[in-house]
């Protein structure tokens, strides 16, 4: 199949890997209409077409805590990357940093840190949860700033996993878990090869060199809703803030009032997100809740934006509801999964494609150009 864009690699995903996996990664919360709303709410933007500038020369990069951005996305924290393709944390982020975009690691990634960061030609961003044994996070800690990790990505919108009725369905969790991904696995030859057989060791990366055994994946969800922390409040994040010398963005920012907080706080930037549909489903569509949080804090804090970006037009569209960045999930993950690393790579290109077309058609020739003059004002 000819791949043009993320829909295609979807489906592409969808044929080589085994069920679980796949609705773990495609899957949302309850009857996933936050999930839907993410894609549709950006879908339904409307950018007021300009013609006839001279756009022969437009410039698509941004710059962000002082990295060099050549598109304004990064690679979101996805958790289990190693399962969907080879060492799949390494070729995603050697992938992005060779495009020219930052890579978030996930603390719950299948190759550890020190396992990634020394091969990329640009530092890596890491994604830190709270886990009730705090001292992972000290441990997690110490070791992205000694592997030169710039930006630090605390997610504070999964203090206990949303209900995924998919992943019970699937296998991923609940009764003869292990047998029915077994038999998957068996059924998908390429990827039981490749990752299942040739992609070991499949165990929480992070944690098992923490814990210095290893943290099997047997019950992933069972782990997270057992070891993450739902007394988590904006007090235990100040030792990480006085701790962490790099940039450090908040993660899973729904509500004007917690953007504020956030910056009182003294947070670098906020991450908009509602972990792609994940959490609690009926919430806002980040496009719906950004334009908000951009009146409130836009100026005094970085805002990022992730939940619901398929292409390059969808980044354009976040830069004109309010945002500085974007972070892309799925859309990479389909890819990963479909063509390994090469497969990131294209889509990166491809989402540039699209920006530089949206670009042209909206008549701006750099990214600090894009703002809320681009949108179509309803009459
Ligand atoms: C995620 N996300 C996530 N976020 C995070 O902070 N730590 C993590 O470990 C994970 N794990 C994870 C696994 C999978 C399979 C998905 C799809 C997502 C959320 C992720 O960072 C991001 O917020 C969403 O993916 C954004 O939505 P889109 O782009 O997937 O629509
Ligand atoms: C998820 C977690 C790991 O969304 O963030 O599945």
């Amino acid at each position: 199949m000819v791949i043009a864009s993320t829909t295609d690699y979807r489906a592409a995903a969808q044929k080589r890997l085994p069920p679980f996996l796949f609705h773990y990664i495609d899957g949302g919360a309850y009857a996933e209409k936050t999930l839907a709303r993410n894609v549709q709410d950006l879908a339904d933007v409307a950018l007021r077409q300009r013609v006839l500038k001279d756009m022969s020369q437009l410039n698509t990069s941004t710059e962000l805590f002082g990295e060099k951005l050549a598109i304004p996305t990064v690679l979101a924290p996805v958790g289990l990357t190693g399962m969907y393709a080879r060492r799949g944390e390494v070729q995603a982020a050697q992938a992005a940093a060779a495009y020219g975009v930052p890579f978030t690691m996930s603390s719950v990634s299948v190759c550890p840190i020190e396992e990634v960061a020394p091969t990329l030609s640009r530092p890596m961003w890491f994604q830190l949860y709270v886990l009730k044994d705090r001292g992972f996070m000290q441990n997690a800690l110490e070791r992205a700033q000694a592997a030169g990790v710039s930006t630090l990505v605390f997610t504070v919108d999964m203090p206990v996993p949303g209900a995924r009725y998919r992943d019970m369905h699937s296998g991923m969790s609940g009764p003869n878990a292990a047998l029915r991904r077994y038999i998957q696995a068996m059924l998908h030859p390429h990827w039981a090869l490749n990752v299942g057989l040739l992609g070991r060791p499949h165990t929480l990366g992070n944690i098992s060199t923490y814990k210095g055994k290893n943290v099997s994946l047997e019950d992933y969800m069972g782990y997270l809703g057992s070891n993450f922390d739902p007394s988590i409040s904006w007090k235990d994040l100040e030792w990480i803030r006085d701790f962490w010398k790099g940039p450090m963005v908040i993660k899973g920012i729904l509500d004007a009032e917690d953007a504020k907080d956030a910056v009182r706080f003294g947070a670098d930037g906020i991450i908009v997100s509602n972990h792609g549909g994940r959490q609690l489903d009926g919430v806002l569509s980040s496009a719906r809740a950004l334009p908000a949080i951009a009146d409130a804090v836009k100026g005094q804090i970085k805002i990022l934006v992730d939940s619901g970006i398929r292409n390059g037009l969808d980044i354009v569209r976040m830069l004109a509801l309010g945002a500085d960045c974007t972070m892309i999930g799925r859309a990479y993950i389909y890819a990963l999964a479909a063509q390994g690393g090469a497969g990131v790579a294209h889509l990166l290109e491809l989402l540039e494609k699209e920006m530089r077309v949206a670009m042209t058609l909206t008549s701006v020739k750099n990214t600090a150009e894009i703002t809320g003059d681009l949108l179509v004002q309803e009459r």
